[in-house]
């Protein structure tokens, strides 16, 4: 009987090397293994005939057969798939002449990124890092480190919408939320924007949405002074507004910067004569600026002892009206096709 084993895995593997096609493979694995009258199956009933040790060893022989027969069935079929996909890879081919499908609907930007973006690129060629902050801010990162405790008066501007059960989180009022964020993770020296969507629980009207955008930005360095923030904003507002844009700041308290500015810019529509963009006073109010207060570098882990920063605020939305001519600021979340067309 194990001469016999012998012989059929010989011609087994024989029969199995000369298989072109996978049908032909599995109609042989049929011939040799099947359990109806499989040829080793049949070969194996012979087994029961036999005793003792020539049993153990004809069994032990058996498997070895089977497993050999198996292992190169499976070779077989590998080869056979690898040949298969080669052909079709062979078959197949690009007609580059073909022309392309008509394009009905093109995507773009909407007008307050095609701002951000552009106002990112800037800082960027100017060595400022580009960073993120969460939209569901914390009380503490919002107001409390960027110097408005529970109980200041400038909280009463920035009302805003709360998560029930959450007394804690707040929808950012505004991307100074970020400036701690900042100086916790990267320390002295910094130099970094962030801009995003805030929101305040406002009644809306052409002036006012609920939901808007702001640019952040925060230097902190040994020697950075009041003239280093006028030359990185004005040459800002003039990258927005064109060469020709003049700069005003003019004192204006913010908590978290001492002493804090409002920043105008001429007005591109009359240049400064006076017209209706600017209420006939030349002067358009683009952002908010100042040293950073001691306060809110202590809270950032910087010793303001040490360094000093400056730190500043524009309201890309506004930008955004301003650059497009856009009236109705509503009009920016509205989703209004019609509208976000023209962009
Ligand atoms: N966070 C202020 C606002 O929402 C804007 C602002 C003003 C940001 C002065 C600043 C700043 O960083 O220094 O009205």
């Amino acid at each position: 009987m194990q001469s016999k084993l012998e012989q059929l895995k010989t011609e087994a593997l024989l029969a199995v090397k000369a298989i072109k096609d996978k049908i032909g493979l599995e109609e042989l694995e049929i011939k040799l293994l099947g359990r109806k009258g499989g040829e080793l199956t049949n070969l194996l009933k012979g087994l029961k005939d036999l005793s003792g040790e020539a049993r153990k060893q004809t069994g032990q022989l058996a498997n070895e057969v089977k497993k050999e027969i198996e292992e190169a069935l499976a070779a077989k079929k590998h080869e056979l798939s690898a040949k298969e996909m080669g052909g079709l890879l062979e078959k197949e081919s690009i007609d580059i002449t073909q022309p392309s499908l008509p394009i009905k609907a093109r995507g773009h930007f909407h007008p307050n990124t095609l701002i951000q973006n552009d106002l990112e690129d800037f800082f960027s060629s100017m060595g400022f890092m580009v960073l993120d902050g969460p939209e569901l801010e914390s009380d503490y990162y919002n107001f409390t480190a960027v110097n408005i405790p529970a109980t200041h008066p400038a909280r009463d501007s920035h009302d805003t919408f709360y998560i029930k059960g959450h007394p804690d989180w707040v929808m950012r009022t505004h991307t100074s939320s970020v400036q701690v964020r900042a100086m916790q993770k990267y320390g002295a020296p910094l130099r970094m924007i962030s801009s995003g969507k805030c929101f305040r629980n406002e009644a809306t009207d052409v002036r006012h949405e609920h939901t808007f955008y702001q640019l952040e930005g925060v230097v902190v360095g040994k020697d950075v002074n009041f003239a280093h923030m006028k030359g990185v904003l004005e040459a800002v507002c003039q990258h927005v507004f064109g060469p020709e844009t003049k700069m005003r700041l003019r004192p204006k308290f913010y908590p978290f910067v001492e002493p804090g500015v409002n920043g105008e810019v001429t007005c591109f529509l009359c240049q400064g004569k006076g017209c209706k963009l600017c209420k006939q006073t030349g002067w358009l109010e683009v952002f908010g600026a100042g040293m950073v207060h001691p306060n809110v570098l202590k809270e950032g882990g910087i010793d303001p002892k040490v360094n000093q920063g400056f730190a500043f605020g524009f309201g890309l939305t506004r930008l955004a009206m301003l650059k497009y001519g856009i009236e109705d600021i509503r009009l920016l979340e509205s989703g209004n096709m019609k509208f976000l067309e023209q962009f």
